[in-house]
Order: structure tokens, then C-alpha cells, then sequence
């Protein structure tokens, strides 16, 4: 079979593995065997984001334990690799998983950066990878392609609901502070967005390299810019800093954004968070039956409290475990495979999911603020928000 146009996942990792050739094995025949699917991780176990790449893999962990160690009645074996979020190092770090493991699927990454790399190394060889967290937009847009789903957020998506919820209180004048990569631009671009449908405007702009913390510079220039509020993108360890430091400078203007500036970093914020606004397609006390059992079933596994990136990873095995169901197991049925993947409507601890035309996650993005320590639910910034999904030809 052909993925995207060039040849089929297993064709590719047959001629890659160039002598291990002769003794590949069928999958029809490995599943009439009983052998393993093997699922690589390539998440940042260390870094600024390491907290995230290791919820997502409990996430992943769980749901596969939920289903009996088994995906499509098959056993699952995982394959953990440390991306440590180094962009230079995806493409490499990709081939090993699918080259050298020869993985079945891959679920990565975090960092949008990292993602290109996998996105180049899997668009050959057809590798079916979903993504559990890294928004990069072009991913499911112009470089779309039939064997990478999402089920986390494209950038644009959380910071644009930010965007359409501050505009919607009349903000004219926002600046925009963020690290100088994929992430932050393109959040930045879905903010602007949502801000202009309401008459708004991003004044400025103001940037610093990815993952460094001298946000001093930066923050000195606040006072001067004329504007009512500041919209950020920051994660993990970056944001704990990020959230501190504007509150100890005092500034007057409201600090606002893409909910990862206070997503599982609350108890390392403190009082600095209290009163933040931001969205994301998750937050604390969403009232369902399906959130409450996945909380207490992460804590239960983990002793942490779940956090977006749980819930993403959680997804991400959900959304493989549904194709896998179709399909009883037979990675190589493809047609059959995506199909049941694209069509999928998911009960996700974060409300009802499905897959775009370019297969991007549609969802809700709330509108939350923090409350006594928690992302307290406030409102839904966009009902069902799907990517716009610009030059996806899928
Ligand atoms: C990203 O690089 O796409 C990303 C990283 C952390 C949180 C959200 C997005």
C-alpha cells in the first residue's frame, strides 16, 4: 500500500532493516503468533518539560492497563526514548524508534520542534503516529498526511479561544510574550485572531529563545506599551518561572493566556497564579462521570493529579485502541485502520472528542481561572473547535 503517496510503513522498514529482511515476519502471521504491538514513546523525560512527556506516558500506560494489557486483542510492548525536547536530535531520535525497534506506531511528541523531526521521518516511512501534545500547526495542515493524527490541540486552537474570550470583554490592546519557536508564534497568531474578530489588536510582540528563563528584559518593557492586558505562551518549568516573576514585578496589566501557563504547574505557582485567566480544552471539576474515574484511576497509578497532558496521552491510546478494535489487531490494514480513527467520537475526561477532515482534535476550549489552587472551569471560550486545517488535502 501507498501512504501519502510513497510506499507503505512496512515496505520502507523492510528495506531499511536491509539483512534483518529475511527474517521479518508478516504481521497477519505475528498476530496469528501472538507477538507483541510495539508502541515507541518519544516524549522529553528531562528538560523544562519533562513533567509533561511523563504524564502523557502514564496516560498511555493506563488506558492500555484499562484494556488488559491488550490493543485489538493484541498485547502492547512499549519503547520508551527521551526526546529531552531537542529539536536537532528528532529526526535521529525518530529513525531509531522506526528503524531500529521498528515500531508499529509512535506517540510523540511534546515539543513542536521535535515534532517536525518525527513529521519528516514518518511521512516516509508511514509509521501511524499520534500526536500527544506538540501543536504544531502545519502538521495537520499543509503537511497533513493519512498516518499522523492528533489529539491534543494545534497551537493555534487554545490561543485563540483566549483570544475570542478577551476580546469578547472588550480588550483593545494586547501584547503578546512568549519563547521565539513554533509554539509561541503560532499561539500567538491564533490570539491575535480571536482578539481581532472582536475589534482587538496585538500591539507587541515580545520574544526570548527556547527554553531560557531571563524574562527581567522583557518584563521591563510592560509599563511602557499601552495595553490592558498580556496574553502568554509558556509550559512546564518555563511557565512555574514565567507566572512568579510577573506577579513579584508588580505590574498592573492582567496576565492572560494558553492554559498551559498554569497547567500542572499550580502547586510550584502558588499565590502568583491565583486570579489568572486562561484557555484550554481542559480544566479542574469538569463535571463528568468519565473525568472523575480517569482523576482518581491517574492518581490511583501515579499519585499525581491528572493534568492536560495525562488527559492527552490518555486520548492519544484511546484513539489508537478504537482503530486497533476495528481492525482486530492488524496494523497493516491501513484503509480500514484510518478510517475508523478519522470517523472516531471519543468520551474524553476533557468532554466529547473527534478527528477533523485534516486530523486534528475537535473540542471544547474552556475559559478557566484560577481558584485556591485549581484551573477552575468558568466557561466555554469555543464550542467544538476544529483547526481550520489550511492546505490539508487529505
Ligand atoms: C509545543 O511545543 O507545541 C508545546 C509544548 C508544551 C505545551 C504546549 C505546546
Amino acid at each position: 500500500m501507498t501512504v501519502n503517496g510513497r510506499l507503505s510503513r512496512r515496505t520502507i522498514v523492510r528495506g531499511a532493516l536491509g539483512a534483518a529482511a529475511a527474517t521479518f515476519v508478516p504481521t497477519r502471521f505475528a498476530i496469528a503468533q501472538g507477538a507483541p504491538l510495539k508502541v515507541g514513546l518519544m516524549l522529553p523525560f528531562s528538560g523544562t518539560y519533562a513533567k509533561l512527556g511523563e504524564n502523557i506516558a502514564s496516560a498511555v500506560e493506563l488506558l492500555i492497563a484499562e484494556k488488559g494489557g491488550t490493543l485489538g486483542g493484541r498485547a502492547v510492548e512499549i519503547v520508551r526514548l527521551d526526546d529531552e525536547s531537542k529539536p536537532e536530535n528528532g529526526p535521529q531520535n525518530a529513525e531509531r524508534l522506526v528503524k531500529r525497534d521498528a515500531v508499529d506506531v509512535l506517540i510523540g511528541t511534546v515539543h513542536s520542534g521535535v515534532q517536525m523531526g518525527i513529521h519528516k521521518v514518518v511521512r516516509e516511512s508511514g509509521t501511524l503516529t499520534i500526536i500527544p501534545n506538540a501543536g504544531a500547526n502545519t502538521v495537520t495542515r499543509s503537511l497533513c498526511a493519512a498516518n499522523v493524527f492528533r489529539t491534543s490541540f494545534s497551537n493555534w486552537q487554545p490561543a485563540h479561544g483566549m483570544g475570542l474570550a478577551l476580546g469578547k470583554k472588550g480588550v483593545k490592546k494586547a501584547a503578546w510574550i512568549t519563547w521565539d519557536y513554533a509554539a509561541g508564534k503560532e499561539a500567538g497568531e491564533g490570539f491575535r485572531e480571536g482578539l481581532e474578530k472582536h475589534g482587538g489588536k496585538v500591539v507587541q510582540t515580545l520574544t526570548l529563545k527556547f527554553p531560557d528563563t531571563n524574562f527581567q528584559p522583557l518584563l521591563a518593557q510592560v509599563p511602557g506599551l499601552d495595553i490592558e492586558a498580556v496574553g502568554a505562551f509558556f509550559a512546564g518549568g518555563g511557565a512555574v518561572q514565567f507566572v512568579k516573576e510577573y506577579k513579584a514585578a508588580g505590574l498592573k496589566v492582567p496576565l492572560c493566556g494558553s492554559g498551559f501557563l498554569t497547567e500542572g504547574t499550580l502547586q510550584a505557582q502558588g499565590e502568583a497564579a491565583e486570579g489568572m485567566e486562561t484557555a484550554l480544552h481542559y480544566g479542574d471539576g469538569l463535571d463528568s462521570a468519565k473525568n472523575k474515574a480517569f482523576r482518581e484511576a491517574f492518581k490511583a497509578k501515579t499519585q499525581r493529579d491528572a493534568d492536560v497532558y495525562a488527559v492527552q496521552g490518555y486520548d492519544s491510546a484511546q484513539l489508537l485502541a478504537v482503530g486497533l478494535e476495528a481492525v482486530k489487531g492488524d496494523i497493516d490494514a491501513e484503509g480500514d485502520l484510518y478510517k475508523a480513527m478519522r470517523a472516531a467520537k471519543i468520551e474524553s475526561p476533557r468532554g466529547p472528542i473527534s478527528i477533523s477532515p485534516s486530523q486534528d482534535v475537535v473540542h471544547n476550549i474552556y475559559l478557566r481561572r484560577v481558584e485556591k489552587g485549581e484551573n477552575k472551569v468558568i466557561g466555554i471560550a469555543a464550542e467544538a473547535l476544529a483547526d481550520p486545517g489550511t492546505g490539508c488535502k487529505l
